[in-house]
């Protein structure tokens, strides 16, 4: 059974996983009205996985008998200025939720919660992963400027990782 503490930090981030879902979506639009594909497929692929993420602590909840609870979700930023300013966005977003997990995992180890402990170790990885192909979508961004042949050809590269295999 779950402390109520841990119960209420797990719908925050619930719903902080919602909430990103939500924000990459915004940014697909933004992406999808102003440049070829690749780069939108890319971003949808990630509101996607978001809500895969949302749905494996939605799942822990209720299979630890607590109550998943579905929160109001900001509207999220919908202008950009630029394609790097996307992934800037979305690289501040990674950072805040590596910071929610690493707090949440903290609060489950104070309180001996070893089953959401061991849930949130694939969070904790995939947080690494989430913050590395932001940095490195920002670094590419920043070499590109605005050479539209240099930003054409990392499009193609984003479109083609929104088909890769993925964990989740
Ligand atoms: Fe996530
Ligand atoms: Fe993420």
């Amino acid at each position: 059974m779950l402390k109520p503490e841990i119960e209420s930090a797990l719908n925050d981030q619930f719903n902080m996983e919602q909430s990103a879902s939500h924000g990459y979506l915004a940014m697909t639009a933004y992406l999808d009205a102003r440049n070829p594909n690749g780069f939108a497929a890319f971003m949808r692929r990630q509101a996607d996985e978001e809500r895969v993420h949302a749905l494996k602590i939605f799942d822990h909840i209720s299979e630890r008998g607590g109550t998943p609870k579905l929160m109001a979700i900001e509207a999220p930023e919908q202008d950009f200025d630029s394609v790097k300013a996307v992934f800037e966005a979305a690289r501040d977003r990674e950072g805040d939720n590596t910071r929610s997990i690493h707090a949440l995992f903290k609060l489950a180890r104070d309180h001996d919660d070893y089953p959401t402990q061991t849930m949130l170790q694939w969070f904790i990885e995939e947080q690494v992963e989430e913050e590395a192909w932001c940095d490195e979508a920002v670094d590419l961004l920043t070499m590109a400027g605005d050479s539209s042949s240099a930003l054409l050809m990392l499009d193609q590269k984003y479109g083609g990782l929104a088909t890769a295999p993925t964990d989740e």
